[in-house]
């Protein structure tokens, strides 16, 4: 049974999950309308892994007893200035992911809840893979810099590089 504490921050973090998928969703759309179609499909399927985020939360809160809410969404950032911007704005926001998740540990242990503080590990590693993916792809922009060409290769090689390893493709999703 989850305590109060402890389901309230699950919740939280769900709508965090959202929220994700909705910023991804709208930078997708976006790289789409940008010329940018591998940097478009990767974003895509990165909003599609942050839903199956927020799902695996939500089983896992009514599992245990608690009960899950559905939040309400902000809209996300419309414009971005460039394929750097959106690569930055998303290592950003996932570094805002990073520390709620640690903050949920945190407060797992602080509640003596070993279960969820187990469960919570698997989004330990996936923010730890999502942060490194971020900021490979960041320098390798400031590599290209304005070379068409290489703009050219790194959209074309994003294609059908996946968020991460895990994500939408975890069966436990
Ligand atoms: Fe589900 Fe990118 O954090």
């Amino acid at each position: 049974m989850l305590s109060k504490k402890v389901e309230a921050a699950l919740n939280a973090q769900i709508e965090i999950e959202a929220s994700s998928s909705q910023a991804y969703l709208a930078m997708a759309s976006w790289a789409e309308t940008n010329g940018l179609s591998g940097t478009s499909a990767f974003l895509y399927r990165h909003s599609d892994e942050e839903r199956v985020h927020m799902l695996k939360l939500i089983k896992f809160v009514n599992d245990r007893g608690g009960r899950a809410h559905v939040p309400a969404l902000k809209q996300p950032q419309k414009d971005y200035k460039s394929i750097t911007d959106i690569f930055q704005s998303l290592l950003e926001h996932e570094t805002g992911v990073t520390a709620s998740i640690n903050n949920v540990v945190d407060l797992c242990l602080k509640e003596k809840d070993y279960t969820t503080h187990n469960f919570m590990q698997w989004y330990v590693s996936e923010q730890i893979e999502e942060e490194t993916l971020a900021r490979t792809l960041i320098d390798k922009l400031e590599l290209i810099g304005s070379d068409k060409a290489g703009l050219y290769l790194f959209d074309r090689d994003l294609q059908n590089l996946t968020g991460t390893s895990g994500g939408a493709h975890d069966g436990n999703a």
